[in-house]
């Protein structure tokens, strides 16, 4: 019976799982205009000072999503506790998959350059890239577009920038900023100037999102700011809302292989 519950528990909590998901801190959100899909996105940003070594793990990142919010393209540039990463990401709500690049190492002050492309509606796929633009490193993937359970090919239109996953404030970068600049949105092969609205998921350590321009879209934090709770905490911990913490013992593989390689 304990074990029935736990599972119709279960159920429930992934039917209703979506995103933007609980360990979202600050985010910025912008919509195609109705009736056309993301062709196109970019934006640049710069690695952020090295924080204390911890066992956190948090990334600011940019992506895009269907409709749905149930599928999730995004370049992201990770904190692994004591060095900083960045590889390109999918996540699928349903059923629940998980494919990342290949990682590279960054170092703080790097300028990252995220680019996301819809290859036509004949490869239905996108193509996502991350580059070191100082270091010339860079790491892609091929996605495949998800059809809906009418058969079709879902529409990616929702375009995020953000700042994930929850830690004790004087964990995150001292340097309390993260600037996402040139930032490109095209709908259907059209540049648009995305309309930003800031939002806020787990409301921790006075992370805020807020758009400059419709190219430039700011985050923001205070290492001395309101705390995560403990419910939080334990959360981020268990790694209950997406793997995204599977994603980090993954990353401490490959970064200690490509360590190993070094020595
Ligand atoms: C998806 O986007 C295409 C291209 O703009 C459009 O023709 C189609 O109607 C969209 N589908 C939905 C369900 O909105």
């Amino acid at each position: 019976m304990h074990s029935a519950f736990i599972v119709a528990a279960l159920v429930a909590a992934v039917a209703v799982a979506q995103d933007p998901a609980p360990g979202w801190l600050a985010y910025a959100t912008a919509q195609c205009p109705a009736g056309t899909r993301i062709t196109h996105m970019e934006a640049k940003w710069t690695v952020g000072q090295d924080p204390p070594q911890s066992f956190a793990f948090f990334s600011p990142w940019f992506g895009i999503d269907t409709s749905d919010n149930l599928n999730l393209l995004q370049p992201v540039n990770p904190w692994l506790g004591t060095a900083w990463a960045m590889y390109t990401e999918y996540y699928q709500w349903s059923p629940s998959h998980n494919k990342n690049s290949q990682q590279h190492s960054v170092n703080a002050g790097d300028q990252l350059h995220g680019q996301i492309t819809f290859n036509g509606e004949s490869e239905q796929s996108y193509t996502l890239i991350q580059t070191d633009v100082t270091t010339g490193q860079s790491s892609q993937m091929v996605i495949p577009v998800q059809r809906g359970s009418d058969g079709l090919h879902k529409n990616y239109t929702i375009q995020y920038i953000v700042y994930e996953k929850v830690a004790q404030c004087n964990q995150y970068p001292p340097d309390q900023k993260v600037v996402f600049s040139d930032i490109q949105v095209l709908c259907n092969g059209v540049a648009i100037q995305p309309a930003w609205t800031s939002g806020v998921v787990d409301s921790v350590c006075d992370f805020k999102a807020t758009a400059i321009s419709p190219s430039e879209v700011e985050i923001t934090w205070n290492t001395e700011g309101v705390p995560p709770t403990k419910e939080m905490l334990e959360r981020a911990g268990a790694g209950s809302s997406k793997n995204f913490r599977a994603d980090n013992v993954a990353a401490w593989r490959e970064l200690k292989k490509s360590r190993q390689g070094k020595n």
